[in-house]
């Protein structure tokens, strides 16, 4: 693969953590060899590199890190949101509607429609994807998804996979227990070469902490990453579970106690939160500000699913955040790049991962870069709704423009 100067930059967002409060950069370049950055810094200064991409006095981002997605599912709720409009509450059944549509979906249905979900999401500047299981509920629906999410990590359409067979207790199961059972065994076992991390949802009318516990801790065993639903409807206790064993992330998080924070604030674990889904739902918005000001990492995700939040758009979720969640733009940006980075421990600092960092602009990070049709970033919360993606470009390769 060539390298390419990319020149023009109005404002360069790193979010690179070496650079510090000095990572927005004026009359910048980058030059990105194959799916590597290789140098970043002034126009001025810049290497020349086979090819040349002038984007004309835009802004420029790392790509969006969405670290929240459920793109694994056929069928349509809308008429469940309508409801929701009318004033029904949220209530975790709803999942239970597309296991049904999505375990009489063909495998080459599922793909596509899992496929022209990505194209949506890199239209609209995302270049990282975590997805999830969670709408088979079954041994075979689930090895089936996670089967379907893994062949496009292998072709690079996706980047992770989590194991969400902990969701909902489907309806055919004989109780609560058995189906646990079914997860923390079989289940697990059949997915486990298809998948990177496990989730369980912790909440009232899904699994309670004890039952989440032995999900997470079964999957602990088997080598898996942990991600943990919580807080989303009540203060289930998803949080301090998280916390406790060391998860990655734990997200919702919009119904906090002061011992949460605390936690939150004094452990790797990060608050992932999902401003969407707080609209779509009518939930209180998670408290962002709160956990920011108590020293918390926190990320932004769109937590595209058909039930809670049917939306890819992190630009809305950014946009949500500061005009609504009081975040500085800085903060929010960061929690939609770096955050989600460290939420799937694929930031430039943790290397944890095999895979190339994301979620900075930085040398060595994937050449994921967002260009916005606009002069400067806060155009982002200055013009919420607007079409601002300019051009994708998504491991060196210009994927929309
Ligand atoms: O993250 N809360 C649980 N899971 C999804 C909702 C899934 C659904 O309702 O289909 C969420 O909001």
């Amino acid at each position: 693969m060539s390298s390419l100067l990319v020149t023009g930059i109005s404002e360069l967002w790193t979010v690179d953590p070496s650079r510090g409060p000095d990572g927005i950069l004026t009359d910048a370049a980058v030059v990105l060899d194959g799916e590597q950055v290789a140098w970043v810094g002034a126009r001025a200064d810049a290497p020349d590199a086979d090819d040349r991409l002038d984007v004309g006095g835009r802004a420029v981002l790392p790509g969006w890190v969405d670290s929240h997605t459920h793109l694994v599912f056929a069928g349509d709720r809308s008429s469940e949101f309508d409801a929701r409009m009318a004033g029904r509450p949220y209530a975790a059944g709803g999942i239970g509607v597309t296991v049904e549509a999505t375990r009489a979906t063909s495998e080459c249905t599922l793909t596509r429609l899992v496929v022209e979900r990505v194209r949506e999401a890199e239209a609209g500047g995302t270049t990282t994807l975590e997805t999830k299981t969670g709408y088979g509920l079954d041994v075979d629906g689930e090895v089936a998804a996670a089967r379907l999410a893994a062949g496009l990590v292998e072709t690079g359409v996706l980047d992770t996979v989590t194991f969400l067979g902990a969701h909902l207790v489907p309806a055919e199961a004989s109780s609560a227990d058995d189906y646990v059972d079914l997860v923390c065994g079989p289940m697990l076992e059949a997915v486990r070469p298809y998948v990177q991390w496990a989730d369980v949802f912790c909440e009232s009318g899904a699994f309670t902490v004890e039952q989440s516990r032995r999900v997470l801790q079964a999957c602990a065993a088997a080598g898996l990453g942990l991600r943990v639903h919580g807080n989303q409807l009540g203060e289930s206790g998803g949080v301090a579970l998280a916390v406790e064993l060391g998860a990655a992330s734990v997200d919702h998080c919009n119904h906090l106690s002061d011992n949460d924070v605390d936690a939150l604030a004094s452990s790797d674990t990060v608050a992932t939160l999902l401003p969407a889904c707080d609209l779509s739902t009518r939930a209180p918005l998670a408290p962002a500000r709160r956990l920011v000001d108590a020293g918390a990492t926190i990320a932004l995700a769109s937590n595209c699913n058909p039930g809670t939040s049917f939306t890819s758009s992190m630009a809305f979720c950014v946009a949500t955040a500061v005009l609504q969640q009081r975040l500085s733009l800085d903060e929010a940006i960061t929690a939609g790049t770096l955050g989600g980075a460290k939420a799937l421990r694929r930031d430039v600092e943790s290397g944890e991962s095999a895979a190339l960092p994301v979620g900075s602009i930085a040398v060595g990070a994937r050449a994921d870069l967002h260009v916005l049709d606009a002069p400067a970033a806060i155009h982002l919360a200055y013009r919420p709704g607007m079409p601002l993606s300019w051009a994708t470009i998504r491991r060196g390769r210009l994927v929309h423009h």
